[in-house]
């Protein structure tokens, strides 16, 4: 009976010693997936229609839950509106959100289902996290009521956010994230919490941190959560429209993590008619598994290892200096004429690349850029530039920023420069890019023919350079340094916080 008792508590002990362990590396998982959408209909459905509609995205993340469970896998990330879809107004949206309580309320759906009121979603995402013993990462809609006494209280009564949602491995729901930076129409259709939510938790491997799609391109709270909150991974749900060549879903979240030093786990929605594809798993040092599909309308699972303090990792290089050597060395002089060229309606300054190897500088207002590079053969078919911006982008949000770009222009005719192209001939055998960037926030991208990422296949020095020695594996769309100036954002950008949001 003791020595029995004793098994069982030694037993016990060993078990919940386990389950607390810290562990240096953990296996991440995204699912991309093919969202099933609502009719798009004037009035809204009847809350059993909506819940119909959920199930059925909710029997896909089902599947998608239990393959990476069965592979190991911690944590799974599934996208931004990956439960809903999208095509809703303010008020048809209304019948699919929630009320999600504050996560201090320690509450486990799958246990205690009704403790809340309805949460039928809330309730199965708990449930699929407990049963496969891993945390699960949605996106959901909280409605949150209020009062005419609240100035900012919507006409209807209530608040509606685009919310994303942590259930731990036991299903307790550890973190909910109002989105901060709703996307141009979403406006319409949500409201954003008064000061942005810094929403960070702990786990056996390592902080985590949460935004959502839009939120990556501004400093609340993404920036914050690495600067000041030091998280080592970002969960990030998104249902991200690529644009070329510098806005591509693996192109950007794959550089975002390189400049910032965080793990990035990045689950888009699938639909390749709204250009939607690209999800990853991407470490400071590089993508270690992405995928990125326009062929296919199917769903995919990407899996790979991380380490979970990714900075404290010997082949982590730390801090970068920007401008160290940018500023220090020489322009090079060219007989090249500069001319200008759109870039997602930003005016580039350009020079074109015109010989096998050499060195280029290009300038913009304060930020000059330089490029050496060496290629096998310099084709007659295909021309390059090099390009700088040092300016407001005002299309589809405000945002200021410096790039340094190398860019393959859409033909050989210069108009052309800046046009989304997918495919390259040209084999770049070494490249250096580097520019006088007045901000510590750059994002390192490399993408290449036929949009593929090189990964190992280039590297930041911390004088700022992007350099690949051997050059890459395939042939280059684009090498390009993208830079956020956040402080000169403008004070037009900064949202008013005090109205309502719907139209
Ligand atoms: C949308 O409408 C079509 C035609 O009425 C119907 O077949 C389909 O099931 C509906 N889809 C959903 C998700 O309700
Ligand atoms: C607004 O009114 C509600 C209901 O009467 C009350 O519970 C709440 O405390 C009030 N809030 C403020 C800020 O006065
Ligand atoms: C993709 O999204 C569009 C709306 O943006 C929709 O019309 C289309 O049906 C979607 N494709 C699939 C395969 O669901
Ligand atoms: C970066 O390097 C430049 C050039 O050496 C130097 O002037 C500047 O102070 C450095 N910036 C930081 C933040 O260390
Ligand atoms: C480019 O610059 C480097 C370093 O300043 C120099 O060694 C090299 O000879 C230059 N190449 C060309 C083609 O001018
Ligand atoms: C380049 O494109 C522009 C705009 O389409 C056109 O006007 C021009 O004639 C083209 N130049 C050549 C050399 O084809």
């Amino acid at each position: 009976m003791i020595s029995f008792q004793l098994y069982l508590y030694v037993a016990i002990f060993i078990l919940s010693g386990l389950r607390t362990l810290a562990l240096d590396k953990f296996t991440a998982a995204v699912y991309e997936h093919p969202v099933i959408l609502a009719n798009a209909t004037l009035e809204p459905v009847s809350p059993e229609d909506a819940v119909a509609l959920m199930n059925k995205n909710m029997d896909a993340l089902e599947v998608a839950i239990k393959r990476a469970a069965e592979q190991g896998s911690h944590i799974i990330v599934t996208p931004e509106d990956g439960i809903y879809g999208f095509r809703f107004t303010r008020k048809t949206i209304y019948p699919y959100l929630e009320d999600i309580p504050d996560p201090e309320e320690n509450w486990i759906p799958c246990t205690d289902p009704d403790r809340f009121g309805p949460a039928p979603v809330q309730g199965r995402l708990s449930c699929l996290a407990r049963k496969n013993s891993i945390y699960v990462v949605a996106n959901i809609g909280d409605k949150k009521s209020c009062h005419s006494n609240d100035s900012a209280c919507p006409s209807d009564g209530h608040y509606q956010y685009n919310t994303n949602v942590v259930f731990d491995s036991e299903g307790k729901l550890v973190a909910r994230y109002h989105k901060f930076n709703l996307f141009t129409f979403e406006t319409t259709i949500f409201d954003y919490p008064k000061e942005p939510e810094f929403v960070t938790f702990n786990t056996p491997f390592g902080k985590f941190g949460i935004f959502t799609c839009f939120d990556i391109l501004f400093h609340d709270p993404a920036v914050v959560l690495v600067s000041k909150f030091q998280v080592d991974t970002i969960l990030f749900p998104t249902a991200w429209m690529n644009v070329l060549p510098h806005l591509t879903a693996i192109e950007f979240h794959s550089a975002w993590a390189m400049g910032m030093g965080v793990n990035f786990l990045s689950a888009n929605t699938h639909n390749t008619s709204s250009d939607m594809t690209g999800s990853g798993i991407y470490a400071p040092t590089g993508p270690r598994a992405y995928h990125y599909d326009m062929e296919t309308e199917n769903g995919h699972l990407v899996i790979a290892e991380l380490n979970s303090h990714p900075r404290l990792s010997p082949t982590y290089s730390g801090a970068v200096n920007w401008s160290a050597y940018a500023s220090t060395v020489e322009r090079f002089l060219s007989e090249e004429q500069d001319f200008t060229g759109m870039i997602f309606y930003d005016e580039f300054t350009f020079t074109e690349i015109t010989k096998h190897e050499g060195n280029y500088t290009i300038c913009q207002r304060d930020l000059c850029c330089h490029l050496s590079y060496r290629v096998a053969e310099k084709r007659e078919d295909e021309m390059y530039v090099l390009g700088a911006f040092d300016g407001l982008h005002v299309v589809e949000g405000q945002y200021y920023l410096q790039i340094c770009t190398l860019v393959k222009c859409r033909s050989t005719n210069l108009t052309t420069c800046g046009e989304p192209v997918t495919t390259a001939q040209t084999t770049f055998e070494s490249f250096s890019l580097s520019g006088t960037f007045g901000t510590s926030y750059v994002f390192p991208e490399v993408l290449l023919s036929g949009i593929h990422l090189a990964p190992g296949e280039f590297q930041i020095l911390s004088d700022g350079r992007l350099v690949s020695e051997n050059g890459t594996s395939k042939p280059v769309l684009t090498v390009t340094l993208f830079g956020r100036v956040y402080e000169k954002d403008g004070s037009t950008t900064s949202i008013p916080t005090n109205v309502p949001q719907h139209l």
